[in-house]
């Protein structure tokens, strides 16, 4: 779903439409402005600046509708962020070429993505997530089967995909077809967190036609397709959905 498929989508629901756009794609355009501009809360309400976040520690919030969850993490700064190593090329399943760009912050340690599974779209919901970011060192087999040890990965426990958010959320492992759609992050002169924009190949369509309208029964609004607006309040994964599935 590009720029012009979410105003299609937001047009539609202004209408009292109900259908969702069905041929939405990515196109990627360089410069293309894209999705609302949505001011991150922290949980008390107040604007989210760098420091409320815990290292380590995935935090859940929804974009850019208000029914589509996604994380914001601040990973630790050794663990190489785009920042550092520069931007990641990736590919979308379709084979489309995109730049994730790291992350924001001092360390530019700070990174957010849709928390929606790109193989079968297992995501977190109120009472129970296969979708997790998990901070200490594990074990998983790599694409290859070979055996690999690492931190601050995100995986899905549905049929065991990788994704490292320190790389984009490329897929080191299971099924996913691709990386998990960036969410782009702005800091404002208050030193406060905006989400600006979805890009790499993401789930949207799908997600609100299979999952919209019990997302939507969750978030207490009538249609599945609201736009997140003004702002978002973040919550943290492990208090957000009452059963984590570990794996
Ligand atoms: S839904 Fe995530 S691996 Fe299948």
């Amino acid at each position: 779903m590009d720029r012009r498929s979410f105003n299609k989508m937001c047009s539609g629901l202004l209408a009292g439409a109900a259908n969702m756009s069905l041929a939405a794609r990515n196109s990627y355009a360089a410069n293309q402005p894209a999705f609302p501009r949505t001011a991150l809360l922290d949980p008390d309400g107040n604007p989210l600046h760098p420091s409320a976040l815990a290292t380590g520690t995935a935090y859940i919030f929804n974009y850019p509708f208000v029914t589509t969850p996604c994380f914001i993490i601040r990973l630790r700064s050794e663990q190489g962020t785009a920042g550092e190593s520069g931007p990641t090329t990736l590919l979308d399943k379709a084979g489309t070429e995109y730049q994730w760009q790291g992350g924001v912050g001092d360390d530019n340690s700070i990174v957010a993505f849709s928390a929606i599974c790109t193989h079968k779209m297992s995501h977190p919901a109120k009472p129970v997530s296969h979708l997790n970011f998990r901070n200490e060192e594990k074990i998983f087999f790599d694409r290859d089967g070979k055996k690999q040890q690492q931190s601050q990965l995100i995986y899905c426990c549905s049929e065991h995909s990788v994704y490292d958010p320190s790389a984009g959320a490329k897929v080191l492992s299971g099924p996913a077809t691709q990386p998990l759609a960036a969410i782009e992050l702005e800091l404002n002169d208050k030193d406060e967190l905006i989400a600006v924009n979805s890009y790499g190949g993401n789930m949207y369509d799908d997600f609100l036609q299979k999952f919209g309208f019990r997302q939507a029964m969750e978030q207490n609004v009538s249609d599945p397709a609201t736009p997140s607006g003004d702002h978002a309040r973040i919550t943290a994964a492990e208090d957000y959905s009452t059963l984590q599935i570990l794996c």
